[in-house]
């Protein structure tokens, strides 16, 4: 098999990974990466100039990767995301259940009730029951007469799905699949202790924080924040008076999620608005600005873990991810407001070039192409994860991609 693309277009930037995945995981051969000026809140407001975005970012990857990209499969995000949880139930056809159940449990499990302007993206199964055995994982050749499937659904409104679709189409690529930007994270950073033990994935980005949490090995809950780390910089700049540009690199260099601990005395240069001289301000004053609005997204967040009924069942804690996860102290802060043990979570499963990933916000790339690489080939043999039926975390969304054309 040949190398796969990944595409992970978020608000903050465009990033491009090629590599070829095996077993082993993925052996990168190009990285490209472009600022995303056409996005808000996760969601493509401007085709223009994300088509220039995507086609930077694969231009870049194609030159050190030495080859043409065509197709591609990609990561979408947005508060429009909706993670439900349904089920189905079927009469077992030949007394055993067979592979063509389940593909009917898991049909008749995706077919709620779907208002015309949505699509589903992923059908993730949890469990199956037979007859009255309750927690099935591996449901082929059970003896009984009826199948159950407890199901996430996740559905995108289709507009956004398609406007997506349409700017790849635009910057030459054809779209393979479609996956939740931070399901694809989670494939990247995630173990399958964490997910069986039960985890809060929080993927923060620029313009969107996303939650799945998993347990028993499968996802029980998902959603999308409308905020994100361009929040804290819009904050900086608005608190700091200084040009946005000014309040990024700040935030980057000196940006601190706790205020406490900070030297009185340490202070930071600050350009100011037009041609007026750069300040000299407390680094107090900026991480004063940063922890509030740090300590609100983890808030949110916290509320939406208790909406989930799963509260008591992260016994592995959380895990951040995203951009925003680089921010200094911000584990520390989520530990106090979650009152769990929370890790950084950087890309695994990378085994060539693996430096110039090593940062949580290539992990929804890097998990797109690990499942890129099961979508190349019907059965999945990478290390990550096991190829049982819950294992397979995606469902493919290529009808609904082959009816946009
Ligand atoms: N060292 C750092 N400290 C604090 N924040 C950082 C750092 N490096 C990057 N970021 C922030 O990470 C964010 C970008 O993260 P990421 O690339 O995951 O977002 P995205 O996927 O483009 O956006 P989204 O998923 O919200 O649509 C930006 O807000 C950026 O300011
Ligand atoms: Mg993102």
């Amino acid at each position: 098999m040949g190398a796969v693309a990944a595409l992970d277009l978020g608000t903050g930037q465009a990033c491009v990974v090629v590599g070829e995945v095996d077993e082993r995981g993925v052996a990168l051969v190009g990285v490209g990466t472009a600022p995303s000026r056409g996005l808000r809140k996760g969601v493509i407001v401007d085709v223009e100039s994300t088509v220039t975005s995507i086609q930077k970012a694969i231009a870049e990857a194609e030159t050190m990767a030495g080859c043409q990209i065509r197709r591609v499969v990609t990561s979408i995000g947005g508060a429009h995301l909706r993670g439900v949880t349904s089920h189905g139930v079927v009469a077992v056809r030949n007394g055993e259940v067979s592979s063509g159940d389940v593909r009917r449990v898991l049909d008749a499990a995706r077919a709620v009730a779907l208002p015309a302007d949505r699509q589903v993206l992923h059908v993730l199964p949890q469990e199956f029951l037979i007859d009255d055995q309750e927690g099935i994982k591996e449901p082929i050749g059970i003896a009984g007469v009826r199948l159950e499937a407890k199901v996430h659904i996740v559905t995108s409104q289709s507009a956004a799905a398609h406007t997506l679709i349409k700017c790849c189409r635009q910057a030459g690529l054809s779209v393979d699949d479609v996956s939740l930007g931070s399901l694809a994270a989670a494939d990247a950073v995630l173990t399958p202790e964490e997910r069986d033990l039960g985890v809060a994935l929080i993927d923060i980005g620029a313009g969107t924080t996303d939650i799945v949490l998993f347990h028993g090995g499968s996802v029980r809950y998902s959603a999308t924040l409308p905020l994100g780390g361009g929040h804290l910089t819009n904050d900086i700049a608005a608190g700091l008076r200084t040009p946005t540009a000014e309040a990024e690199k700040i935030k980057q260099r000196y940006g601190r999620a706790r205020a406490a601990g900070i030297d009185d005395h340490a202070s930071i240069e600050v350009p100011s608005v037009g041609d007026r001289d750069a300040r000299i301000l407390p680094h107090q004053v900026l991480c004063q600005i940063i922890e509030p609005r740090v300590e609100e997204i983890f808030s949110l967040v916290s509320r939406e873990i208790g909406r989930s009924g799963f509260e008591d069942g992260l016994a592995s804690g959380v895990v951040l991810t995203g951009g925003t996860a680089l921010l200094d102290g911000i584990a520390d802060v989520a530990e106090g407001i979650f009152r769990l043990p929370v890790r950084i979570g950087s890309p695994h499963h990378v085994t060539a070039l693996e430096d110039l990933v090593a940062s949580p916000s290539y992990a929804a790339a890097i998990g797109l192409i690990l499942a890129g690489g099961d979508h190349a080939r019907p059965v999945r043999r990478m290390a990550p994860h096991p190829t049982t039926m819950l294992g397979r975390t995606r469902e493919r969304v290529t009808e609904w991609l082959r009816d946009f054309f």
